[in-house]
């Protein structure tokens, strides 16, 4: 009897390792690898346990990447969103509900164990098989197929590898870049790995006592045509500041940090009013600047405000001197976010940076540089922003590999 022909073997079963595990299996037998004991374990946290599974818009320019953003739209191109909608409504059986503020999808259970579980039961109808508390420690190039080493000391002979072993963040979800350093060692090249998404904080604490405060804000980082803008939820925490638009700037003051480099100017603007507004706002008339603010911002942030501008709150706007005025206005609308340092790895919702995207083909996510070896996920240089972007591509990419691995 002639042997099982060797199969794909997937490394993780993350978001892009299920999804790939899925589509390879169409064609080939499929191995799915995972360390923990049930995989999926970010998605279970995801979105505060609702998972964030897509965005309602495709937004390729907000993804950050030290390769060619030219190549994150050819990947991104190749499943466009309502495909994706598709699948995972009609094939995986997770019908999805729109936030209709937020503009992000989630599943319409509200339930994050929903995708993950839906998406393993998907692959394994697919005839993907999944080992569960599977370490794999290496794999090498082994006459014209691959040697996967376990953590058990057996090594499977694979006729394919996909590498979804995702990056560095949250390592107790079993992302620990393992993954980046064969790949590293390998020969491929991997941009500076950083974590991103992640609160910033401020030693000493001098905001703790706006803990719990949170509202909408613009955040804006550096000035004139490269200044990076950013909108959205903006939260006080006891060590510093988190919320989607201080996660999406993160990676800035990160990436000083780390390159011991002064990090760039960050402001916040806290209410949809711009500087011309508020100067009207506040242009005379008998009420308390105090009262004023308040019916723009939480009381609490208004009064610190007002402290920093040196304005006493029961100040009527009609004795208000125009520098005080100003002093307000500034402080209302071009406040200096101070950080001194992040909550790295432990708190990131992704890592920065990866593998080289110009190292593989991005129709089939397929090594340039070895092939057979597909890589997907967060592995690779590119993040998204807060809003169920780095699910997208995750997605995305997981299918093309999956596709790419799977058949050819
Ligand atoms: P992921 O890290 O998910 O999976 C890698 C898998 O490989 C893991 O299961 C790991 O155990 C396994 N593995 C690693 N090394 C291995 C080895 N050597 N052997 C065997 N297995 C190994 N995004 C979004 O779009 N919407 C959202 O709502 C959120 N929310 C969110 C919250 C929090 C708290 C975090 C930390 C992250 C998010 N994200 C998110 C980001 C999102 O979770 C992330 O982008 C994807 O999970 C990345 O998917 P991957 O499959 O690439 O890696």
């Amino acid at each position: 009897m002639a042997d099982a022909p060797a199969p794909v073997v997937v490394i993780g079963a993350g978001a892009a390792g299920i999804v790939a595990a899925g589509h390879a299996a169409r064609h080939d037998p499929v191995l799915l690898l995972e360390r923990t004991r049930d995989g999926g374990r970010k998605i279970l946290i995801s979105g505060g346990g609702r998972c964030n599974i897509l965005p309602s818009k495709m937004a390729p320019e907000q993804y950050v990447t030290a390769s060619s953003p030219n190549i994150v739209r050819n990947i991104l191109r190749a499943w466009p969103l309502d495909a994706q909608r598709e699948f995972f409504e009609r094939e995986v059986g997770v019908p999805l509900a729109l936030e209709p503020e937020s503009g992000k999808l989630f599943p319409a259970s509200d339930k994050a164990r929903d995708v993950r579980d839906g998406l393993l039961a998907w692959a394994r109808r697919q005839g993907a098989q999944v080992r569960f508390d599977t370490v794999v420690t290496g794999f090498e190039p082994a006459d014209g197929a691959w040697r996967v080493m376990l953590g058990n000391g057996e090594a499977v002979t694979a006729r394919k590898v996909v590498v979804a072993s995702g990056g560095l963040s949250v390592p107790q979800t079993g992302s620990d870049g393992t993954g980046l350093r064969i790949l590293k060692a390998l020969g491929h090249t991997i941009h500076d790995t950083y974590p991103a998404l992640t609160p910033l904080t401020l030693d000493p604490p001098a905001y703790a006592g706006l803990a719990g405060v949170s509202l909408e804000v613009t955040i804006q980082a550096g000035e004139g045509r490269s200044a990076f803008v950013t909108t959205g939820g903006f939260l006080f925490t006891h060590r510093g500041y988190s919320g989607p638009a201080v996660l999406n700037v993160s990676h800035l003051v990160v990436r000083a940090r780390l390159a011991r480099q002064p990090a760039p100017d960050i402001t916040v603007q806290w209410t949809p009013l711009d500087a011309d507004q508020w100067r009207s706002e506040l242009a005379g008339g008998s009420a308390r600047i105090g009262n004023v603010l308040k019916r723009h911002v939480p009381e609490r942030l208004a009064l610190v405000l007002l402290a920093e501008a040196a304005v006493d709150a029961d100040r009527p706007l009609s004795q208000l001197r125009r520098e005080e005025r100003e002093r307000v206005v500034a402080a209302l609308t071009r406040w200096p976010l101070r950080a001194t340092s992040d909550e790295g790895y432990k708190k990131a919702e992704v890592t920065g940076g990866g593998v080289a995207l110009d190292e593989i083909v991005p129709r089939t996510m397929e090594s340039r540089l070895h092939p057979g070896l597909f890589i997907c996920g967060e592995a690779l240089d590119c993040f998204g922003p807060i809003g169920g972007y780095n699910f997208l591509w995750a997605w995305v990419t997981g299918r093309a590999a999956g596709l790419g691995a799977g058949g050819g």
